[in-house]
């Protein structure tokens, strides 16, 4: 089997009757969400809060009672992929552009998973470009701010204009190589005026559920 689709199932199982989940985005937790509307349509009870608009577009057609976040007053547990997972359970997301609300939905989770396939595991993170959402306004001033810290920005450009998120905002690719310190970095790119988060997950995650090819295998963190 597909191991994005091993994982996204696998993962599925941590699922009860009568939780909040989050639903992730991505071609990974795609899997996940196909899984949760097969149970639901066989009786499985729970809602779910989703973290882009196409994930909301595809719970909604697979009939999953889906909640705005402002009423999840406690979300059991969130399923999302990532790009990159460190040993310490650090990570990158965003390559769908959904960190924002990733994000949100993950820190407000009381449990986090992830559905990797094992091209995803990486000793340091940062060969992945770690996007960063800014707002429009401004964005220019952002991008020279990176490029005179050295990360190497690029503004991601879809189709000959700005991507842009499901908030409205733009998101810059940062080229970094190498992450020696992604809690250091945390700190520095947040504190840029314009800045409205970043795709680095640190400390988030409490199980990786990795696959490849024919085994899964399951990391835990806190
Ligand atoms: C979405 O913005 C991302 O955070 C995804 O969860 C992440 O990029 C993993 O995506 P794939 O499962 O498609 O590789």
């Amino acid at each position: 089997m597909n191991p994005k689709q091993l994982a996204g199932e696998k993962a599925v199982e941590f699922v009860k009757e009568g939780m909040t989940v989050g639903l992730g985005t991505g071609s990974t937790a795609y899997f996940s969400v196909k899984k949760i509307g097969e149970l639901v349509q066989n009786g499985l009870r729970i809602k779910a809060v989703c973290t882009s608009q196409a994930t909301h577009d595809l719970a909604v057609s697979l009939g999953i009672p889906i909640i705005k976040m402002r009423d999840a007053g406690h979300i059991d547990l969130t399923i999302d992929g990532a790009d990159e997972v460190d040993p310490e359970g650090h990570g990158i997301k965003g390559r769908w552009g959904a960190l924002l609300f990733e994000k949100i939905v993950a820190v407000n989770s009381e449990k986090n998973i992830w559905v990797v396939d094992e091209s995803k595991i990486v000793k340091k993170l940062g060969k992945f470009p770690l996007p960063v959402e800014v707002i429009p306004f401004g964005h220019r001033q952002v991008l020279d701010h990176f490029v005179r810290l050295g990360f190497n920005p690029v503004l991601r450009i879809d189709e000959d204009k700005e991507f842009q998120t499901d908030s409205g905002n733009y998101i810059i690719h940062l080229h970094l190589g190498v992450i020696e310190d992604p809690l250091q970095l945390d700190r520095t790119i947040k504190q840029i005026p314009g800045v409205v988060e970043h795709g680095l997950f640190p400390g988030i995650v409490n199980k990786v559920i990795v696959a490849n090819d024919n085994n899964i295998r399951i990391l835990e963190f806190r």
